[in-house]
């Protein structure tokens, strides 16, 4: 029973601020990217990894990767590295189609979440193991949040439409966990390679989470604890945080 690691890391960090992709920026020397990878192939369960890398990145981050990962790190942890696509969805669509037919069960882990700590990885590996069909780290809403509709043009206030109970709702992370067969499916069912609907390039986000995927065919989707320290790296303060945590994790 292999499980699989895929890690989209293809995205160029528009709300990080201009300069290499998020992946490939670095958190005290090291890039963002390595840290993803290492945190995943420590975990016990993994036994392949997936790296999807920025379309005419594909050398690069190979030989980064070669360049950074000790053998002992990725000991008995196969290594892969293939091109991304237009959104995240397409790029995790495009790290499913190189698994190899004896992965059964699937983790999908964002580049962007470079300190996730490993028995937040085990614990979602682990669920999956025993018969889950999708699992998805997450943690309560510290914030109230409101649901708007558009203003009357941009920039114009928003009217508020509703006010979910917070105690209800989570805010979910990666790596989240499936059994293959069904992730796949998920996947083919939303792609449409004739851009009639799903995804449309660079300005169609697609879809941002696996498990919503998977929502759409019905499937039981559940929730386990998430880790603060698996938070995503999205906007310049992020990195402030990272920094500090791999501070204190040194000290
Ligand atoms: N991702 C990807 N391919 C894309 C877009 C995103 O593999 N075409 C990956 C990112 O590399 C990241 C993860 O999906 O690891 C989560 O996406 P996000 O945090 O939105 O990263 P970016 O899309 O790079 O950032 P931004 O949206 O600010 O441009
Ligand atoms: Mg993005």
């Amino acid at each position: 029973h292999r499980t699989a690691v895929v890690i989209p890391a293809a995205g160029r960090g528009v709300r990080l601020g201009p300069g290499t992709p998020k992946a490939l920026r670095t958190l005290s020397g090291t890039p963002i990217l390595v840290h993803a990878v290492r945190a995943m192939a420590r975990a016990r369960t993994v036994s392949l990894v997936v790296v999807v890398a920025p379309p005419d990145g594909v050398v690069d981050v190979h030989t980064l990767l070669d360049e950074h990962l000790l053998a002992q790190t990725l000991e008995g942890v196969d290594l892969l590295v293939v091109p991304g696509g237009a959104n995240r969805q397409e790029s995790v669509r495009r790290g499913l189609a190189a698994l190899p037919e004896d992965v059964r069960s699937v983790l999908v882990h964002d580049a962007a979440r470079p300190l996730v700590p490993v028995d937040l990885v085990d614990a979602v590996a682990a669920a999956v193991r025993a018969g889950e069909v999708a699992v998805v780290p997450a943690l309560p809403v510290p914030d109230t949040v409101k649901q708007v509709a558009p203003g009357e043009r941009p920039g114009a206030p928003e009217p508020v439409v509703d006010t979910p109970e917070r105690s209800r709702l989570r805010a979910v992370q990666t790596p989240q966990g499936f059994e293959r067969e069904t992730l796949l499916k998920a996947h083919e069912q939303q792609h449409d390679p004739a851009g009639t609907q799903g995804t449309h390039g660079p300005d169609d986000p697609g879809a941002t989470d696996d498990a919503g995927l998977v929502e759409r065919l019905g499937a039981r989707v559940v929730v386990v604890p998430g880790h603060e320290e698996a938070f995503k790296v999205t906007r310049p303060l992020d990195l402030v945080l990272a920094e500090a945590v791999l501070a204190r994790r040194r000290a």
